[in-house]
C-alpha cells in the first residue's frame, strides 16, 4: 500500500496573523501531488484565523489545522489549558503530542503522553505522536532502547489496532533547531526500527502507519529523506514560518 506524503509544520511559539495570512495565500498556489497532505500547527491564538482562512483562500482539502497541544482533561478548572472539544470545534484535524520540548520544558512524561494520543484520538482527531533520543542517548547506543519505551505505553493505552490511526513523527532531540539534520541513511535506519517494532506487534498495522522525521528538515534536504523507505515525510519546526520555503517543500515532495 502507498502511504501518504505528510508535511506538517510546528510554528512553535511562533509566528502571527500576518503570517497567517501570508502561509494561506501561498498555500492557495501550491500544486499538491495527489499523495500529499499537509498539516499546519500553529500557536493557539492563531487556529481560528486560519481556519477562515482555509474557506476564504479556498484551500486544497489536502491542506488541514493541527494543533501543537491539547489538555489531557475534558473541560473545568484548569487555567490555561485547551481542551480537544475546543480544538474540534475551530476545525483542527490533528494534534502534536508529546513533543519533546513539551517532555523536557514541562515534564511530560511517556505515561501522559499515551493518555492525550488516546484522547485525541477518542476526539476523532489525529495524534502527531512524537518520539526521539537526546545526544547522549544517541552516543550511548541508547536510541532503540529509549524509543521502545516511548512507543510501548502508547501501545498499550490504545491498542495495537489503533496505532495506524496516528501518525508518529521522529525527532531526533540533537537535529532539532540546530541545523545538524539526520542523514537520510541514519534517518531510515531509525525509522525501520520503528516500523519494525510496530511490525513485531501486528505488521499490517505496522505497513499503515505513517512515520514522519522531525529535526532540521528544509528545501535542500526533504527529498532525499522523504524518499528513503520508511520515512513518509516530515514534521518541520524552523523552515515551515518561511513562507516561500515551506511552499516548495510542499510542491517538491
Ligand atoms: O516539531 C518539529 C521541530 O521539532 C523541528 O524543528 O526547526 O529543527 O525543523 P526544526
Amino acid at each position: 500500500m502507498t502511504r501518504p506524503v505528510i508535511v506538517a509544520a510546528n510554528w512553535k511559539m511562533n509566528g502571527c496573523l500576518s503570517l497567517v495570512d501570508e502561509m494561506t495565500a501561498s498555500l492557495a498556489k501550491v500544486e499538491l501531488s495527489e499523495n500529499t497532505r499537509v498539516i499546519i500547527c500553529p500557536s493557539f491564538p492563531y487556529l481560528a484565523s486560519f481556519a477562515s482562512k482555509q474557506i476564504d483562500c479556498n484551500l486544497n482539502a489536502n491542506i488541514a489545522l493541527g494543533s501543537q497541544n491539547v489538555s489531557e482533561h475534558e473541560k473545568g478548572a484548569y487555567t490555561g489549558e485547551v481542551s480537544t472539544e475546543m480544538l474540534n470545534e475551530v476545525g483542527v484535524k490533528y494534534v502534536i503530542v508529546g513533543h519533546s520540548e513539551r517532555r523536557s520544558l514541562y515534564k511530560e512524561t511517556s505515561s501522559l503522553v499515551a493518555h492525550k494520543v488516546a484522547k485525541v484520538l477518542n476526539a476523532g482527531m489525529t495524534p502527531i505522536f512524537c518520539i526521539g533520543e537526546s545526544e547522549q542517548e544517541r552516543e550511548t547506543g541508547q536510541t532503540n532502547t529509549v524509543l521502545a519505551s516511548q512507543i510501548q505505553p502508547v501501545i498499550d493505552e490504545i491498542g495495537i489496532e489503533n496505532f495506524s490511526k496516528i501518525v508518529v513523527a521522529y525527532e531526533p532531540v540533537w537535529a532539532i533547531g540546530t541545523g545538524k539534520t539526520a542523514s537520510p541513511e541514519l534517518a531510515q535506519e531509525t525509522h525501520q526500527f520503528i516500523r519494525q517494532f510496530i511490525a513485531d506487534v501486528d505488521l499490517e498495522v505496522a505497513k499503515k502507519v505513517s512515520i514522519l522525521y522531525g529535526g532540521s528538515v528544509n528545501a535542500a534536504n526533504c527529498k532525499e529523506l522523504f524518499a528513503q523507505q520508511d520515512i513518509d515525510g516530515g514534521l518541520i519546526g524552523g523552515a515551515s514560518l518561511k513562507v516561500d520555503e515551506f511552499s516548495h517543500i510542499c510542491s517538491a515532495v
